[in-house]
C-alpha cells in the first residue's frame, strides 16, 4: 500500500520517527509499517473465509465477517460487496477467539532492574504468537496504588494491543483500603494481588491479608495470591548460601514446592474463612495443584493459573554448567522436576485447573548475571508471551490431550468470563471485539531468540519445535501479523476496565446467609453477683 503524507497513519509514524520515545528500542520502529487509517493492514472490512469456527461452547464451518473492529456476522457462505473488504482465506485453518495472556510483567521494575520488554515490545510479540489482550500487574509506588495506577497508565501508552490491569497490594492502611474502591468504581480494576513471596520487598503477612480478601469481598473484585511461603524461602535461601550453594540451582533449591503447597493452602483457607473467591497464580507444583483440586471438590470458588513455562519445562535447566542458560531459567515459584508439569497438564485438561497464563517477565543475559555470585540477586522471570498459545496448541491439542475448543476455553474465555469481560473478548460471536487469530495445523516453526519478537536476547524454550502456528492475527479489527510481517502501531492498543462482580460472586450472598444462620445461637449468660 502506498504512503502518502497526509495518511493519518504517514503522520503518527512520523510524529514517532521524529520523537520516538526513549524506552522504545529501535525495534519499535522496525515493527512500524505502512497502513490505512488505524495503522497496520487496517481493512475496517473483513471477511474470513471458509475456516473451521472454534468457540469454548462450540465449533463450525462458517465464515466471519468484521466491520470497523467488530465482529458482524459469523456463519456458513457470507457474501458481502466486494468493495473494499479484505477477504482472507482460511479454508483448512482455525479461526479462533485472540488468546488472553491474564499474567504478564512489563516495564516492571523488579530485582533492582526493570524487565526488557515494555508495553510495546512484549505486545508486539504476543502479537505474533496469536495473543490480543493481557492483563498486567500495576506495582504500587510506595505501596501507593492511585500512583503505581498512573504510572501504568504512563508506561502502557505505547500500547499496539488491548490490556487491562491487576493491582498489587503491598502494604495496609486507610488510604490503600479508600484507593481499592476508587479503581475498582472509577478504574476498571476488579483484580488484586497479594504476595506471599519476596520477603523484604512485596510480600504481605496474614493479617494484611486478611483485611484484603475482606475488602476484596465487598468490592467484589477478585483476590490473586502468589502462594509460597516468603519466611520459609528466605530461610531455605540462607541455608543455600551456608551450604556453599549459590548458583541458579540454589534457587530451585531453596524454595521447594512445599513451600507453595503450604502457602496456596493457607491463603484457600483464608479465603474460605471471609468467603470469598480466590484466584491462585502460577501454580507451578503438584503440592499447590492438589490443594486447589481438594478447595474445588468441597465447592470452594478458587481459580488456578498454570503458566506455559511450569507446564512445559522442568528443572534439570537450573543446574545447566553455563550460567547464562541456567540463569534464565529462574522464576518463581521455581521450575519444578519432571512429573510436576505432566501433572499441571492433565489438572488443566480435567477443568482442576482452569486457564493458562505465562507470566512474562523477561531479563536479558546481563540483566540476569547481576545474580552471577548470588542466585538470590538473578532477576526472577521468564519469557513466554510470544510462545503460549502456540505451545499450548503442540503440546496439549497436538497430542490430543485436549480439543480445540478445550484450547478457546483455557487461553482466551475462561480468562474473558473470569475477569468479567465475556463475550466483549473470549468469543468469535457476533457484537464481539475482532481479536481473531486464524492457525493452521499443518504449519512448522522452531522457536529461537534469534528470529523472536521479544527484545531478550534468550528464550526459555530455544529451539524448540512444533506444529500449529499462528498465520494471521487481527486485533481490534486491524491485520496486524500476516505473511510473516508485523504491522502495528504504538498507541494503537486500548485499555479495557473490567467491571467488578463476575459470576465468581454468584450467590455469594445467600452462602454468607446460610453461614450466619447455621451459626449455632450465642448463650444468653444471666450475670449473678458472683460474677
Ligand atoms: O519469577 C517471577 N514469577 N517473576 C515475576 C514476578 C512474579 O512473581 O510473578
Amino acid at each position: 500500500m502506498a504512503l502518502r503524507p497526509l495518511d493519518p497513519f504517514f503522520f503518527i509514524l512520523s510524529l514517532f520517527l521524529l520523537f520516538p520515545s526513549p524506552s522504545l528500542s529501535d525495534s519499535t520502529t522496525q515493527f512500524c509499517s505502512a497502513g490505512s487509517e488505524y495503522g497496520g493492514v487496517s481493512s475496517t472490512r473483513i471477511l474470513i473465509k471458509g475456516g473451521t469456527v472454534v468457540n469454548a461452547h462450540h465449533q463450525q464451518l462458517a465464515d466471519v465477517y468484521v466491520e470497523d473492529g467488530i465482529i458482524v456476522a459469523v456463519q456458513p457462505n457470507i457474501k458481502v460487496g466486494d468493495d473494499e473488504v479484505t477477504v482472507l482465506d482460511a479454508t483448512g485453518k482455525f479461526v479462533m477467539p485472540g488468546g488472553i495472556d491474564p499474567h504478564t510483567h512489563l516495564a516492571m521494575e523488579f530485582m533492582g532492574t526493570e524487565t526488557i520488554d515494555d508495553f510495546f515490545s512484549g505486545q508486539a510479540a504476543a502479537l505474533t504468537g496469536g495473543t490480543t489482550m493481557h492483563i498486567d500487574f500495576v506495582i504500587p509506588v510506595n505501596g501507593n496504588l492511585v500512583a503505581g495506577f498512573e504510572a501504568y497508565e504512563n508506561k502502557s501508552r505505547n500500547s499496539c494491543m488491548d490490556y487491562g490491569f491487576h493491582v498489587a497490594i503491598t502494604k495496609w492502611d486507610e488510604g490503600v483500603s479508600r484507593d481499592m474502591e476508587k479503581l475498582v468504581k472509577e478504574k476498571g480494576i476488579n483484580s488484586f494481588r497479594f504476595f506471599l513471596a519476596y520477603k523484604g520487598s512485596l510480600m504481605v503477612t496474614d493479617d494484611l491479608l486478611l483485611e484484603g480478601l475482606k475488602r476484596c469481598k465487598s468490592l467484589g473484585a477478585l483476590a490473586m495470591v502468589h502462594a509460597e511461603n516468603g519466611d520459609a524461602v528466605f530461610e531455605g535461601q540462607k541455608r543455600m548460601i551456608e551450604l556453599g550453594i549459590t548458583g541458579p540451582e540454589g534457587h530451585a533449591l531453596s524454595r521447594p514446592p512445599v513451600l507453595e503447597g503450604e502457602a496456596t493452602a493457607r491463603a484457600i483457607r483464608l479465603a474460605r474463612f471471609v468467603n470469598t473467591p480466590l484466584y491462585v497464580v502460577h501454580v507451578m507444583s503438584v503440592d499447590a495443584m492438589d490443594e486447589i483440586a481438594k478447595a474445588r471438590k468441597s465447592g470452594q470458588k478458587v481459580i488456578g493459573e498454570p503458566v506455559v513455562s511450569g507446564l512445559i519445562l522442568d528443572d534439570h535447566w537450573l543446574w545447566d554448567p553455563d550460567f547464562t542458560i541456567a540463569s534464565k531459567y529462574v522464576m518463581s515459584p521455581p521450575i519444578r522436576p519432571v512429573g510436576h508439569g505432566k501433572a499441571l497438564q492433565d489438572a488443566l485438561s480435567t477443568g482442576i485447573l482452569q486457564l493458562v497464563g505465562t507470566d512474562h517477565c523477561t531479563f536479558n543475559s546481563t540483566q540476569k548475571a547481576l545474580g552471577l555470585d548470588d542466585f538470590r540477586k538473578i532477576p526472577n522471570g521468564v519469557n513466554g508471551l510470544e510462545e503460549r498459545m502456540h505451545l499450548i496448541w503442540d503440546t496439549m491439542v497436538g497430542s490430543g490431550q485436549i480439543s480445540a475448543t478445550d484450547f478457546v476455553r483455557i487461553t482466551s474465555t475462561e480468562c474473558a468470563r473470569i475477569f468479567n469481560i465475556y463475550p466483549r473478548k473470549g468469543a468469535i460471536l457476533a457484537g464481539s471485539d475482532a481479536d481473531i487469530i486464524i492457525l493452521n495445523p499443518n504449519s512448522s516453526y522452531v522457536i529461537s531468540s534469534k528470529s523472536h519478537h521479544s527484545r531478550s536476547d534468550t528464550n526459555v524454550y530455544e529451539g524448540r519445535k512444533g506444529k500449529g502456528k499462528v498465520e494471521v492475527t487481527i486485533a481490534g479489527g486491524r491485520i496486524v501479523w500476516e505473511n510473516e510481517e508485523l504491522k502495528v502501531v504504538p498507541g494503537s492498543g486500548k485499555y479495557v476496565g473490567m467491571p467488578p462482580f463476575s459470576y465468581l460472586f454468584d450467590g455469594m450472598e445467600k452462602s454468607d446467609a446460610n453461614y450466619l444462620s447455621s451459626l449455632r445461637a450465642p448463650v444468653n449468660r444471666v450475670r449473678t453477683e458472683a460474677t
